[in-house]
């Protein structure tokens, strides 16, 4: 028995993380992976002007970052139209929705989220003793109706809500994210994920109006930026919801150079239409190989595929666990019944090559595995 005194809340968390990493992966096999579609990392990488910002900061690492990302957010703020009190800067969506759950949850406190929807969020609410209230998905798409009725039955006082989606890359239309936000009460701050914005049709987001005090969105350069190792998130809000994340956040935990090749990246926009141009092409490579291999590849406004095997999960973990024997590494949705699915990350050609020659092997050896 330890005699360590371990908060009630700590004790009765299980000792997991939300997922295991892929260098994880890698140590266990012994080997690397040939082809790395698992994480929804943007493997076409940074603008080339980003890696420089972050060369010509390597030098000045001896400093701790600016602990108010004056340069970035300034830039941030221009570009999206609202004001520096408005954005707070940090370390990934990931780090920002650990400030958030630190402010709004505590033991006992209820939190809607969707069934299988993106497990980090989960797993910072649960590490502040919140209950977490599922929804179903509908229809491979997250239920605003549903998750905005359980939020008002519960009194919720945080509601999560990813658009696009992962694991499924399906989205709903600005107009339905705009009647979530127009019906929601004052009680329930809707944290919108917008992690894959981006990527997404035209109308996918709702204008951004600051001026709502519990509405919250997170935006990455993790993704369509392709810089997720460098760890820069921001959420854009009401100034005082923003201003309370001054009360709880890590004042010096962006890194410096992460900094200063965020703010290269955002002035480097004609690169990133050519990323998101790439992305496109590797969706449609990744529909036309599922397709060829009779599988059905959901719609994605995402950078990612999901593709539904037709069977149920054991197939879809055998097919997994089958082109991870072939060094390719993918995931799946942890959750029934999105877990029918596959999940694969958009590519380079060369990864997409590796992938077209592996899946008729990796879905042999799946079906002979589970006879
Ligand atoms: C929905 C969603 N939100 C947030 C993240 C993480 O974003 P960040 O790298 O900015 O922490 C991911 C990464 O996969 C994601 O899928």
């Amino acid at each position: 028995m330890s005699a360590l005194r371990f908060t009630p809340v700590i004790q009765s968390l299980p000792a997991s993380v939300p997922f295991v990493g892929p260098e994880i992966q890698e140590r266990a096999k012994g080997r690397p992976y040939r082809a790395r579609l698992g994480a929804n990392e943007n493997v076409f990488g940074p603008s080339p002007k980003a890696i420089r910002a972050m060369q010509d900061a390597a030098p000045e690492i001896w400093k701790y970052g600016d602990s108010a990302s004056h340069d970035l957010k300034t830039a941030l703020a221009a570009h999206l139209g609202v004001g520096v009190e408005n954005l707070m800067i940090g370390a990934g969506i990931d780090g920002l929705l650990n400030s958030l759950a630190r402010l709004l949850v505590e033991p006992g406190t209820p939190v809607v989220t969707s069934a299988g929807a993106y497990p980090t969020f989960n797993y910072h609410v649960n590490g502040y003793g919140g209950e977490i209230e599922a929804v179903p998905f509908r229809e491979d798409h997250e239920d605003p109706l549903a998750l905005l009725d359980r939020a008002h039955e519960v009194k919720a006082p945080l509601l999560y809500f990813c658009n696009p989606d992962n694991p499924m890359g399906s989205w709903h239309r600005a107009d339905v994210v705009q009647g979530m936000i127009d019906t929601l009460t004052e009680q329930t701050v809707l944290c919108l994920d917008e992690a894959y914005l981006e990527f997404a049709p035209e109308n996918t987001a709702p204008p951004i109006d600051v001026s709502r005090p519990n509405v919250i969105r997170m935006r990455t350069f993790s993704k369509a930026y392709g810089m997720a190792g460098a760890r820069v998130g921001y959420a854009i809000g009401h100034a005082d919801l923003i201003g309370a994340f001054n009360k709880v956040r890590n004042h010096f935990g962006m890194n410096r150079a992460a900094q200063a090749g965020a703010l290269a990246a955002l002035q480097d926009q004609d690169y990133l239409a050519r990323t998101i141009a790439n992305v496109a092409g590797a969706r449609d490579r990744i529909a036309q190989i599922a397709t060829e291999n009779g599988l059905t590849p959901l719609p994605s406004a995402t950078n990612f595929v999901t593709i539904d095997c037709g069977e149920g999960p054991e197939f879809a973990k055998a097919v997994v666990k089958a082109l991870d024997d072939l060094d390719i590494f993918i995931r799946m949705p942890f959750v029934a019944p999105q877990n029918r699915c596959i999940r694969i990350s958009a590519g380079r050609p060369e990864d997409l090559a590796l992938l077209q020659t592996a899946l008729p092997t990796a879905l042999h050896n799946a079906r002979e595995a589970l006879t």
